[in-house]
């Protein structure tokens, strides 16, 4: 399973890849938005800091723009795979741009038929958000768990990317139905981390330690 940081932010990128579990970065309009500089400067400096899949967003609405959008940023570093928003033109950039090579992570998607058709366009990855289905009283794993099924029934390559993770339950049922990679801020990366009795267990020990050393 691989895991990626859905931040534009340097900083926490940074501290998220020292601790070695990264495997790539999503970004969106509304995260670069939060940071300071130009979109591309942002993505080549996030290019820079981590090896694997860099997800940077298109604005156009429209096929023909979205793909020019697209093909200018996957000039900015071979690792950068293009966002493209699950609307009728979206579907179009995509297959033109898989077929060309540029890879696509299809987003915004919220229904199983949505990541169907985003795997027949020849997507990279497919994005069900989760948490936004959640925020409306649906169940955003169990979409999850519909379209891992779906692909494994007819071997689709397009991996399933779940996005919007609020919390690290998300993540636990996302490994347990075997989504390929889960999209998380940091927050969740530091609450994953974390365990009363990692800490309770820790201190014992150094207490314990300290015996240890007043022997000599
Ligand atoms: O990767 C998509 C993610 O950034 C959306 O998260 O919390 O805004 O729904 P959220």
């Amino acid at each position: 399973m691989k895991f990626f940081i859905d931040t534009a932010n340097i900083d926490e990128i940074r501290e998220a890849s020292d601790m070695g579990v990264i495997d790539g970065v999503t970004t969106n309009p509304s995260l670069i938005s939060k940071e300071d500089g130009k979109f591309e400067d942002i993505i080549r400096q996030i290019c820079e800091i981590v090896d694997g899949p860099i997800s940077a967003e298109v604005i156009a609405t429209d096929a023909a723009g979205m793909i020019d959008e697209a093909r200018k940023l996957s000039q900015i570093h071979k690792n950068v795979v293009v966002k493209i928003p699950c609307i009728r033109e979206g579907l179009k950039a995509t297959k033109a741009l898989s077929s060309d090579g540029i890879g696509v992570n299809m987003t915004l998607v919220f229904s199983p038929s949505q990541a169907l058709l985003a795997a027949k366009a020849g997507a990279m990855f497919a994005s069900p958000f989760v948490g936004r289905l959640d925020d409306i009283s649906h169940y955003g794993m169990e979409l999850v768990q519909q379209i891992v099924s779906i692909y494994n029934n007819y071997s689709f390559e397009t991996e399933v990317l779940v996005a919007s993770i609020r919390n690290p339950l998300h993540l636990v049922d996302a490994a347990q139905m075997g989504a390929d990679v889960a999209t998380m801020p940091f927050k969740v990366i530091d609450q994953i981390v974390r365990h009363p009795l990692t800490d309770i267990g820790l201190k014992k020990f150094l207490a314990d330690w300290e015996k240890v050393k007043a022997r000599s």
